[in-house]
């Protein structure tokens, strides 16, 4: 498809729906297998762990800064974000890499530390605009539409020292941050997204490894949480009442979900199973994209049950008032989906204790099938048929909504032949295509994680996940496009994938 036309296409699926184009063929295996015109092939990235310049040009710090210059014992190969790919300087270079790919739209996100410098809206760093504006243009001229995520972890650290995501007038503060972006950029950027899996940075970096390195799991997690989802209501309200009419245009959240299989077919390991679902994808998907909205009715019996158990006057898990609930609920055009992999449930055995935890609350175990095949991530294996399944549960519990995949990737080990990551990607567009076209999923396109190898968080350099190779000892950075970029390109560029897989030396095995 021209990608001149992929902003317009994507506006016409949010609106209508591309499930029902030309499929092509039924047979998912051994035939060529496409997608209808329509369906948008895209890349994704994120600031902190691409651009580098940490502190240039009035750029603040951000918790991902602190962390890694405060505790590089954290980050598995002592690295920081500081350099990363050098991507504040390679705006020409990087939308040149795109162009190569033939993609129809990239996904960045913006630097909120590098755009308000004091967190706050009092002061906008004029360089941060120019840098982004600099960006959007290069895209507009090689005719690849901006999906820009307000939010992929980057907190300015002055605002952690408020709390951070605790702190209730955060959800102010990030929606005086939204305008600055909906007011500068809302002419060039149609496709917005405030957050990026918040159940990774609420849970992870308030309860776990990540930025800023909060202990307090079964607490913080879950008033970062319930902040997030206020702020999130706010901005699409926000954005819906004075924003579409003059810029048009399209808001969602990106949520991940690993699809949670039951380990068994017994009764209780199904309802491991769709607790475990409602703890992760529910928490954050319940209150917006459900009919009913407000948290997982499990989540609200588990944790205040629990809460009382363990004498805590008040629940751990905050209520929303009813003015919330319904400011949240249908907060959406679109649902922006992350998918990798999938795990087995089992009931779990956790007694109640007094120190209280996420892992408790949920209270299942979770393990992959050690002849599901490894990659460089421990935590993600190749499932490709969760996907399928993740994608119809949307379906089935949220009443079918358009779904942009914002992320769906894997990480290898370094080299330029990647029949592996072929492999994958190849895998989950079968299962995907399956879901739309078999299945009736309503998808409009489809994002690989990640342009090139980049800071991979508490992982640091040591996983790559790129289409490209990124030489990070040398001083240009140097990228080079893997097997996978050659597979990509051709996929973006027909709408299909290839049967024939002699140029990808692919391997079914
Ligand atoms: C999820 C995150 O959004 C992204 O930042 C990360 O690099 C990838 N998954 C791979 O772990």
């Amino acid at each position: 498809m021209n990608s001149v036309y992929l902003h317009w296409f994507i506006s016409f699926a949010l609106f209508y729906g591309v499930s029902s184009g030309d499929p092509g063929t039924d047979n998912l295996l051994d035939s060529e297998v496409c997608f209808a015109d329509g369906f948008a092939f895209g890349v994704a990235t994120a600031s902190y762990q691409i651009e580098g310049a940490w502190n240039v040009s009035g750029k603040s710090e951000s918790i991902w800064d602190r962390y890694t210059h405060e505790h590089p014992e954290r980050i598995f190969d002592h690295n920081t974000g500081d350099v990363a790919c050098g991507s504040y300087y390679k705006v020409k270079e990087d939308v040149q890499l795109m162009t190569q790919l033939g993609l129809s739209f990239y996904r960045f996100s913006m630097s909120w530390p590098r755009i308000l410098p004091n967190g706050l809206s009092n002061y906008v760093n004029e360089d941060g605009i120019r840098y982004y504006k600099e960006l959007l243009a290069e895209l507009r001229r090689n005719h690849i539409t901006p999906v820009v995520t307000m939010y992929h972890w980057d907190l300015p650290q002055c605002l952690q020292d408020l709390g951070g995501w605790t702190n209730p007038i955060m959800a102010e503060y990030f929606a005086d941050y939204a305008r600055v972006l909906l007011d500068n950029f809302g002419e060039q950027v149609k496709i917005w997204i405030t957050f990026n899996e918040p159940v990774s940075f609420c849970e992870g970096g308030y309860g776990g490894e990540d930025a800023p390195g909060g202990k307090s799991s079964g607490f913080e997690d879950y008033m970062c949480g319930h902040n997030v989802l206020r702020a999130h209501g706010m901005v699409y309200r926000m954005f819906d009442q004075e924003y579409r009419k003059k810029y048009g245009g399209h808001m969602g959240i990106t949520i991940s979900f690993s699809w949670l299989e039951p380990a068994t077919t017994s009764l209780e390991d199904r309802k491991a199973a769709e607790t475990a679902r409602q703890f992760n994808f529910g928490w954050f998907a319940n209150p917006i994209f459900s009919k009913t909205g407000d948290y997982p009715p499990i989540m609200r019996t588990v944790i205040d049950t629990n809460s009382k158990r363990q004498g805590f006057p008040r629940s751990r898990l905050p209520y929303f008032t009813p003015q919330e609930v319904k400011m949240m609920r249908g907060a959406y055009d679109f649902l922006g989906l992350n998918h990798y992999t999938t795990y087995l449930v089992q009931q779990g055995t956790r007694k109640i204790r007094n120190q209280p935890s996420y892992e408790d609350d949920v209270n299942v175990k979770i393990h992959q099938k050690d002849d599901w095949p490894k990659t460089n991530s421990s935590w993600l294996r190749v499932v490709p048929w969760g996907f399928r399944k993740a994608l119809n549960y949307v379906r089935l519990n949220y009443r079918n909504p358009k779904v942009l995949v914002t992320e769906n990737g894997v990480s290898f080990e370094p080299g330029l032949r990647d029949t592996k990551r072929v492999n994958y990607i190849d895998a989950y567009l079968r299962s995907l295509h399956a879901a739309v076209y078999k299945d009736g999923c309503t998808v409009i396109g489809y994002t690989y994680w990640s342009l090139m190898d980049n800071f991979e968080w508490t992982r640091g350099f040591s996983e790559r996940f790129g289409l490209y190779e990124v030489d990070y000892s040398s001083p240009n950075l140097t990228r080079t496009p893997r097997l996978s970029a050659k597979y990509f390109t051709n996929v973006a560029k027909t709408g299909c994938l290839p049967n024939n897989f002699a140029d990808y030396t692919y391997s079914r095995d």
